[in-house]
Parts: structure tokens; C-alpha cells; sequence
């Protein structure tokens, strides 16, 4: 959703601003822009570019103009009030044509404020919430001052202008009358600072990824901060009043490499080619020999270390509720850490979708707890949802990918997924890396709790340590999956059957295919099936059976053949070897074995693979399906 980059130094700012540009198309956008202030002493001007549609054609409409100039803001646009185009794009142009503005966020009082700016002679040329916010800021800098000077500067404009907004905004704005310097500002949407020592460059963006590659040093603006960012000199951070703040710099590593998709066709599947080894990441150091561990036993006790949970021990153990509160896949990756927190810890989990909870006026007790699962980190409903549970005195403990996200610095505490930065938009390997901390989390706490026994834990554990083989074996039938999808192209609608562990699983296989292939899918619990949906089923319409699930396998089978009776089209996910399934359905992908509880780090595999082939044989952008966005940061 919506990207913000910006440069102030001693380059060319143009490239670096198309680079950040498409470091941040992952979250998805419909337009894109870019200013600069061109150039120089008693002659500074404002050079705009807009496309509707990708970089790329902002590329092409920039390419014979002047480019040149080494203050640059940039922003890609995910159209939320006005369709997209090249007048709602962004960066707006204050009517004066001295103020240009880019912004991520809605401004939610915006009807009222451009009703009271066009009785005062403003005149607007986009739909967009974003140009009331420059016509404001140029007003303010027009009203009488006290201080004896003819107008505003730039950053006090800004403080007084924003003071009258309600809403999330991240923004980046730059005054042609001021050529050294660019103003920002953020609330519940991200931005980030990227310092050098000599203050001789500055970058700034919505992430760190268009910063990585030029400084470590990162500055994440706080809610109602604004920073002055000024050529050579040190950078400045105020709160709305006027007040400095402590500009604390943070040092981020990015890896570069996970930014790029290195030979494969899409990021999609490379991230799902990556899940072996970022799942083995997420591992890393949380898995470790127990120090009980007796010589002399034929394998080491291990155990799980979550200091998350160490340092919160007291708080947890008195859990009497958790609530888990997130979104789209997140919140299917909700459903599975609910099943397994319920069966390691006997905590009973409340699963909620954030959207929902923030105005639902929830029960929040000062012993529960509230797990936003979440991949950005930046989702705004989440975020909102533990706000709120926060204010009523939860203890918030973030599962998160996104480092240095507002939620992860929103949550008292929590265990990031660390599966690197997930640039396709359906989400993959953040999916698989939520289920994990999911699974650690319930083995630590079940542990401390006394709720799980050894031998299960001991099973469990070693299990988790072998998934990232059995998801290579998965991936190795690619080609198998690959020719079964071409034969599902002409399909209209979906349906994904499963119990259990696999019922979030099925929900999750429905949700990838419909966000990249624009089919309509369902997920349902395998018995519901016969209370509604079986009335969908015929000869046409394919039906994705879990059936890898041995815990309630005699139950899966009777589903199954009750879709077998009605002609539907069925592929199967099977266990390997199943002989009884083989014999009874035309399609099927064999899956390695597993725990009941880590079914779904397998079965959601082949699914994933499925809608990324079905999505390519349609000719559809699988990393960048229409309308989404990666990271949603409005409501
Ligand atoms: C689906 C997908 C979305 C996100 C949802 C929440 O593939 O990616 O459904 O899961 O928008 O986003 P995060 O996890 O960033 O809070």
C-alpha cells in the first residue's frame, strides 16, 4: 500500500528515488510520481512525473525531461479516495505551485477541510484527500505570524497544519523556496530516516529496503513526530507542539539478496522455494539442547527457548485468555495457533479479525493476552486492535516479521518470525514462519506451564526440526503440481476441504488462489461441506481435499467420498503411500508424514504452488495482483 521515498545529498536523487520506487512495489500501488527541486541560487524549480500504472511508466514519462537535482521526493499510490490516475497520483502541487506533497494514509477530515479551503479561493486538481493536505499546509503558511516574518517557515507550517488533520499520514513535503530541505511526518502510517555520519545524505522511505543499501542508520519516526531533514546538517525531530524529540537512530540490517528474486521468475516463487531455509532461520537459537539432557540417553533432551516468554513467565502463567487478533492470512496462521495453544497450554484462545475486534467494544480483562500475528507489521487494523487492548491493560506479545514495525514497537513484548522481507504480495513463507513461532510459542509456554508432557514435547520439537526437509520434498513435485494446475485454468470456482489443522489450512489454500488467479474459492471444515456447499458440487467443479490428517482420517475419507458420489472434480493432498485414497480419487499429491499439529507447514504447500501455477497459466502478475496491496495501512 502506498510508498514514500526521499533523498536529500549530493547525488543525482532521480535514480535513487525510481530505485526506492521499485523496492517498494512489493506493497502493491496503481499510479506512481516523482518531484524534484531543479536548479539553482535565485532559480529553483519543481520538476513533477506521474503514471498511472506501474514505475516502469513513470520511467518512460520522465525519460527526455529534466531529471536533474539532488532533493527528490517519490511516492507509489494505492488508491483509496479517487480512481487511479495521473491527476490522483502523487506528489500534489500546492495551487501556489511552491509546496508538492506525497502521502501515505487518509486524511479522514479531508470533505470538511477542502469545503473550507475552496470558500477561501483554493482550486483542486485531484479527487485525493493528499492535495487538501498541501492546499492546508500552503494556507497555514499564508496566516498572519507573530514572529515578525512574512510567512511560516516550511516545518512550522507543517506542525500547524497537521494539528488540524484527523487520520494516518506519512508525508513527505518540500517547498521549491526552501531547496535544502524536506519535511516529514508520520502518524499510524510508517517512515523511516536514513542518516549518514557527516549528515552529508538522507534517505527516507516506508521501510527500511529502499534505505538498506546506502546506511544502516535508521530513524523511525514516532506517532505525531515530525522531522526536519535539512542539507548538512543534523537531523531534527519535533512532536506538534513545537517540542524537540530524541531522533533515535536504530541499526537495521536488511539482507539485500532476500530483496531480489535471484533466477526465479516471480518473488512468490522464490519465497516459496525459500521456506526451507528461512523456516530453519526462524529456528535458529529458539531450539536448543536441554541442559537436563542425561548422558548415556540415546538422543539429547531439547528445548524450546523463547526469551519472549522467559522474560514474561509471571504474566503468561496467569493467562486465563488469549486473544489472537490479525488479518487475511495472518489470521488463518491465528486459527492453527489457537488449536495448538489450546492443546499445549489449556489456555482457551479467542481468534479475532482485527478489523472486527477494534470496534466491537471487547471484554479485555488485565490477565489476558493479546498475539497480533501480523507479516508488515504495519497492518493498521491490528495495530489499532492492540492499541486498544493495551489501553485496557493486556499484555500485547507480537508475533511479527516486519523489524522495527509500529507493531512490533507497538507490543510489550513478542518473537519476530524472521523469515526475511516477503516481497510477493500472497503472502507464503511468512505463513509458514507464523505457524512455527506459533508451535514455539505453544511448546514453551506448555512447558513452563506444566500442561505438556515431556515425551510429546520431546516428539514434538524433533518433528518441527525435520519440517523443512519435508517441505523440500514437497517442493521437488513442483513440475507434478505444476501440470495438474494447467488442467484447473478453466475453472470458475473453488472449493478447499479440510478438518482440523488442516481446516485453517484449506481457508488459507482458498485465500492464495482467489488474491493471485482471481478465482473464487472457498475453504470449509471438511463435515459442514453436507450443510450448504455440497450443492455447489458437480463433474465441473474441483474440489482440493486435505485428507492428510491421521488423527480424524476415517472421518475425512466419509467426506470424501461423499464428494466422490456427486462427480466432483477432486485433488487430493495425501500422506504418502495412502493406498486408499490413490484407489478412490484421479489426482493426488503425495506429502511426507507428519505430527497432526504441523500438518499445515506441509499441506499448505502444494496450495500455494497450485495458485502460483494456476495464476502464470492465466498470464496474470502473481507478485502484484490487482487491487492488493503488501502492507495495509489504512482500514
Ligand atoms: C494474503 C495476505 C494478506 C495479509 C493481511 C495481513 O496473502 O498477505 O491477507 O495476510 O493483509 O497482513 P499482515 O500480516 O502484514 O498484518
Amino acid at each position: 500500500m502506498c510508498g514514500i521515498v526521499g533523498y536529500i545529498g549530493t547525488r543525482e536523487a532521480y535514480p535513487i528515488l525510481i530505485k526506492g520506487l521499485h523496492r517498494l512495489e512489493y506493497r502493491g500501488y496503481d499510479s506512481a510520481g516523482c518531484a524534484l527541486i531543479s536548479g539553482s541560487e535565485g532559480d529553483y524549480h519543481l520538476n513533477i512525473y506521474k503514471a498511472k500504472g506501474k514505475v516502469s511508466d513513470l520511467e518512460i514519462v520522465a525519460k527526455d525531461k529534466d531529471k536533474s537535482g539532488t532533493l527528490g521526493i517519490a511516492h507509489t499510490r494505492w488508491a483509496t479516495h479517487g480512481a487511479p490516475s495521473e491527476a490522483n497520483a502523487h506528489p500534489h502541487l500546492s495551487q501556489s505551485g511552491n509546496l508538492t506533497l506525497v502521502h501515505n494514509g487518509i486524511i479522514e477530515n479531508y470533505g470538511t477541510l477542502r469545503q473550507q479551503l475552496k470558500k477561501r479561493g483554493f482550486v483542486f486538481q485531484s479527487e485525493t484527500d493528499t492535495e487538501v493536505l498541501v492546499q492546508l499546509i500552503e494556507y497555514v503558511k499564508t496566516l498572519p505570524v507573530t514572529h515578525g516574518e512574512k510567512e511560516w517557515g516550511l516545518d512550522e507550517a507543517v506542525r500547524r497544519a497537521l494539528s488540524l488533520v484527523y487520520g494516518a499520514y506519512a508525508i513527505a513535503v518540500v517547498d521549491r523556496r526552501e531547496p535544502n530541505k524536506i519535511v516529514c511526518a508520520r502518524k499510524s502510517s510508517p517512515l523511516a530516516v536514513g542518516v549518514v555520519e557527516d549528515n552529508s545524505e538522507f534517505f527516507m522511505a516506508s521501510d527500511a529496503s529502499p534505505i538498506a543499501e546506502y546506511t544502516k542508520q535508521i530513524v523511525y519516526l514516532k506517532d505525531e513526530e515530525v522531522a526536519v531533514i535539512e542539507r548538512g546538517k543534523q537531523l531534527e525531530v519535533f512532536n506538534l507542539n513545537g517540542d524537540r524529540a530524541e531522533a533515535e537512530v536504530k541499526e537495521v540490517n536488511v539482507d539485500l539478496s532476500m530483496l531480489d528474486h535471484e533466477g526465479y521468475p516471480h518473488f512468490m516463487l522464490k519465497e516459496i522455494f525459500d521456506q526451507p531455509n528461512v523456516l530453519k532461520d526462524c529456528m535458529r537459537g529458539r531450539i536448543v539442547e536441554s541442559p537436563y539432557s542425561s548422558e548415556g540417553k540415546r538422543e539429547p533432551l531439547m528445548q524450546v527457548v523463547l526469551s519472549a516468554v522467559t522474560l514474561n513467565r509471571r504474566q503468561l502463567l496467569r493467562a486465563r485468555r488469549i486473544i489472537i487478533v490479525s488479518c487475511g492470512t495472518s489470521w488463518h496462521a491465528g486459527l492453527i495457533g489457537k488449536q495448538l495453544i489450546e492443546h499445549f497450554c489449556r489456555i482457551p484462545v479467542e481468534v479475532a479479525y482485527a478489523s472486527e475486534f477494534r470496534y466491537s467494544d471487547p471484554v479485555i480483562e488485565p490477565d489476558d493476552v493479546v498475539i497480533p500475528i501480523s507479516q508488515s507489521g504495519e497492518t493498521a487494523d491490528t495495530l489499532a486492535a492492540i492499541q486498544l487492548a493495551k489501553q485496557q491493560g493486556a499484555l500485547i506479545y507480537g508475533i511479527v516479521n516486519g523489524v522495527g514495525s509500529s507493531i512490533a514497537r507497538e507490543a510489550h513484548t513478542g518473537t519476530y518470525i524472521h523469515v526475511g522481507p516477503e516481497i510477493g504480495v500472497a503472502s507464503t513463507k511468512a505463513f509458514t514462519g507464523q505457524v512455527v513461532v506459533l508451535t514455539l510459542f505453544a511448546l514453551a509456554l506448555g512447558m513452563a506451564k506444566g500442561t505438556v508432557e515431556q515425551d510429546e514435547y520431546q516428539a514434538t520439537i524433533r518433528e518441527l526440526l525435520e519440517i523443512p526437509s519435508k517441505i523440500e520434498k514437497v517442493l521437488e513435485q513442483n513440475d507434478k503440481i505444476k501440470r495438474l494446475a494447467l488442467t484447473f485454468t478453466y475453472a470458475r470456482n473453488f472449493l478447499y476441504l479440510g478438518r482440523g489443522y488442516n481446516y485453517p489450512v484449506a481457508l488459507e489454500g482458498a485465500l492464495k488462489l482467489k488474491e493471485i488467479s482471481y478465482i473464487h474459492a472457498e475453504g470449509y471444515p471438511a463435515a459442514e461441506m453436507k450443510h450448504g456447499p455440497i450443492a455447489l458440487i458437480d463433474e465441473e467443479m474441483p474440489v482440493i481435499f486435505l485428507t492428510n490428517h491421521h488423527k480424524r482420517y476415517q472421518k475425512v475419507i466419509s467426506n470424501l467420498q461423499e464428494v466422490i458420489s456427486r462427480h466432483g472434480r477432486i485433488l487430493a493432498i495425501i500422506n504418502e503411500g495412502d493406498e486408499l485414497v490413490k484407489s478412490m480419487v484421479d489426482n493426488y499429491i503425495e506429502v511426507p508424514e507428519t505430527l497432526s499439529c504441523l500438518t499445515p507447514l506441509i499441506s499448505v504447500i502444494p496450495l500455494q504452488l497450485l495458485s502460483y501455477h494456476v495464476a502464470v497459466a492465466k498470464g496474470l502478475n502473481v507478485d502484484q495482483p490487482r487491487n492488493l496491496a503488501k502492507s495495509v495501512t489504512v482500514e
